[in-house]
Formats: structure tokens, sequence, C-alpha cells
């Protein structure tokens, strides 16, 4: 099947505001008449939002980095196949809140499984459907931790498994994601996120609207 959709990511550590920059983005572009799919990961079909809620549950704290990573891949696969493929064989502009680097960033930086390990799993899962365009919130790992502590405090909610990571995890997943903004330049756009909410969203969609400009969507 001939891919024609695009396929941009929004990335980053925990608390730094990317799911409300996210859900603004998606807006955005709905009303500049994108023809759009919005989804999340882990999650975004039914059986990967189950594969999710066992990624998070505190409770399981014994999940081996490499079963983590696996479950991971499971609900991307599920994802591609449900989601993602059809809507970029249908021609539309697909935006993912989380994607590949998140497992590249967190279990091949943050859980030390190594980008090798990560990549192979990603060439038989992900192949050929690799995100056209990466966003990254870049916040200092400290401050973000502690956002994402207090909003889940607010929603009386259990911390998540990767929130209970701590600090250096959370730092470990931040330099991942820098390391990787280093390695794919072109692919991959650090946006600093430390800012307010209405700066981070301009500068979100001008690097969206600059891409588009050279590769639209066929759909
Ligand atoms: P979520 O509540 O969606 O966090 P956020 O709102 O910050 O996106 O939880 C998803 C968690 O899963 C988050 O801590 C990052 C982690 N994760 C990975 O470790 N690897 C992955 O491949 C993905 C997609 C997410």
């Amino acid at each position: 099947m001939k891919r024609q959709g695009i396929l941009i990511t929004l990335e980053g550590i925990d608390g730094a505001g990317k799911t409300t920059q996210f859900r603004r983005l998606a807006q955005y572009l709905r009303r500049r008449g994108y023809r759009i799919t919005a989804t999340r990961e882990p999650g975004g079909t039914r059986v990967g939002e189950r594969v999710r809620s066992i990624l998070l549950a505190s409770q399981h704290r014994e999940l081996a980095p490499l079963a983590e990573l696996a479950l991971m891949y499971a609900a991307r696969a599920q994802h591609l196949d449900e989601v993602v493929r059809p809507a970029l064989a249908r021609g539309e502009l697909v935006v993912s809140d989380r994607f590949n680097d998140s497992s590249r960033a967190y279990q091949g930086y943050g859980r030390r499984l190594g980008l090798a390990t990560v990549e192979a799993f990603d060439g038989v899962i992900c192949g050929r459907t690799q995100p056209d365009l990466t966003l990254v919130l870049d916040v200092d790992a400290g401050a973000s931790l502690d956002r994402a502590i207090h909003r889940e405090a607010r929603a009386q909610s259990k911390h998540s498994r990767f929130e209970q990571a701590g600090l250096e995890f959370q730092r470990r997943a931040r330099a991942g994601y820098l390391a990787l903004a280093r390695k794919s330049p072109g692919r991959v756009k650090i946006v600093r996120a430390n800012r307010p909410a209405a700066e981070v969203q301009r500068e979100l969609r001008m690097l969206v609207e600059a891409f588009l400009r050279v590769r639209r969507p066929v759909g």
C-alpha cells in the first residue's frame, strides 16, 4: 500500500505539559482544514488501553525492563494495525501523543536497555512507519517530575510506575531525547517548554506549518 499521509509525534518527559499542548495543536490543525487522526500511546486502541493499564499500574513493581519494552511494542503493533497505518493510507495527518521515541528515551535510555535493543523491536514492529516530524517538549527533569506528581495528587490518582521510577530515571529519559535530536536533527526538534504555554504552542504550530509547507499530506 502506498503511504501518503504524514505522521507527526509529540514527545517529552512526564509533566512537560505535553497533553495540553497536544490537544491544542490537534484542534488548530483541524481548524486549518487538515484531515487529522489524533491518537496516543501507550493505548490508542481497546487492546492497547488494557496494555497501558498494566504498564502504568503502580503495583506492578516487578515488571522487568524487557517485559515493559515488549508490552510497549505490543500496544504499538496494535495501534499501527488499527489506527496509524490505515489513517496514513487514507492520506491523513496522524498526530500522536507519544510514539516510538518514547521507547527509545524511556526504555533505551531510562531503563538502560540500550538503543540497539529498542531498534530490534522497532525494526520488526514499526519498520518503515517512522515519524516524519517529532516535536520534543524539553524541560528540566526535576521541575517536570514535580508537576507530574502535583497533577496526579490533584486528580487523586496513584503515581504511575514511570513517575515512581524517580528523578534519575526521568533525567536519563530527557538526556535520551536530547541525544535522539542530535542524531536526527532533521526530524527531531527540541522545543523549550519552561515558558508560557501560549508561547510553546506558537512554536509548535510554526514548526508543523514549516514542515507542511514542504511535505503536504495527500488526503
Ligand atoms: P501517560 O500518563 O500517558 O504520560 P504522559 O501524560 O506524560 O504522556 O503515561 C505514559 C507513560 O508511559 C509515560 O511515563 C511514558 C511511558 N512510556 C514509555 O516508557 N515508553 C513508551 O514507549 C511509551 C509510549 C510511553
